[in-house]
């Protein structure tokens, strides 16, 4: 049985003084034994979010990082600096950071074997648009993401990787992709996991949904059998990411 995983994007909302707020408003409503909660808060508060949240069941993620060890790369962050303060997630290859960081598949691969050789556990991010929805081709567009994303990654890794599948199309829009829709993309995922390595690695990856998931929409779509949880956006911000987190 897959661990269900459910982890907050807070994408660039909070100062490190609302973070702690914030964490505190939520530590109780989000303590559970039943699945892993992360909080992905932004850079310049990973240091106080570890503080604050030491001796509760959440961890905390990166929402980016960089590719290199070290060296002239203003304004990115190394892994290292990652792992030297606690840090036990990332996310890789956003929509957002692809669509205005330049973000490529490429860059997402050579991110996500950086973060598995230094021990921090990727959130890789794939997702189609409106576009390609309508043009039919959803699963192709996700399968191409997800091959290059785990090029050179070996079974052992990609067997605890992370992967979300986010329609760009319901990010922030309020419009959640239907439960049909989030599960036949995230099994295509687990299928196209088992043709890369094999069942045992396919079964073992945990794969999210993640678009406009609410406390209303949370049962549903993390029952389906190949969804193990969600990355959410805007409801991580509330009290409501509780009720997402407790969605039984
Ligand atoms: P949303 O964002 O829940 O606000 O749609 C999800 C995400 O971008 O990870």
């Amino acid at each position: 049985m897959r661990k269900k995983i459910i982890a907050g994007n807070w994408k660039m909302n909070k100062t490190p003084a609302e973070t702690v707020t914030l964490i505190n408003e939520l530590k109780p409503l989000v303590a559970t034994d039943e699945a892993d909660v992360v909080f992905c808060v932004p850079a310049i508060s990973l240091t106080t979010a570890i503080e604050a949240v030491k001796g509760t069941n959440i961890q905390i993620g990166a929402q980016n990082m960089y590719f290199e060890e070290s060296g002239a790369y203003t304004g990115e962050i190394a892994p290292n600096m990652l792992t030297s303060i606690g840090v036990k997630y990332v996310v890789i290859g956003h929509s957002e950071r692809r669509e205005y960081f330049a973000e490529t598949n490429e860059t997402v691969n050579k991110k996500v074997i950086k973060a598995f050789e230094h021990g921090i556990t990727p959130i890789i991010c794939c997702g189609e648009s409106l576009t390609q929805r309508e043009q039919g081709v959803t699963i192709d567009f996700i399968r191409q993401q997800i091959k290059v994303a785990f090029l050179t990654v070996t079974p052992d890794q990609a067997k605890i990787a992370v992967i979300a599948y986010e329609p760009i199309w319901a990010i922030g829009t309020g419009k959640v992709a239907t439960t049909a829709q989030a599960e036949e993309v995230c099994k295509a995922i687990r299928e196209c996991i088992d043709e890369i390595y094999d069942e045992v690695t396919a079964e073992a990856v945990r794969i999210q949904y993640g678009g406009s998931v609410t406390a209303a929409s949370a049962n549903e779509l993390f029952s389906q059998s190949d969804i193990d949880g969600g990355l959410v956006g805007g409801a991580s911000l509330k009290a409501d990411f509780g009720k997402i987190v407790n969605y039984k």
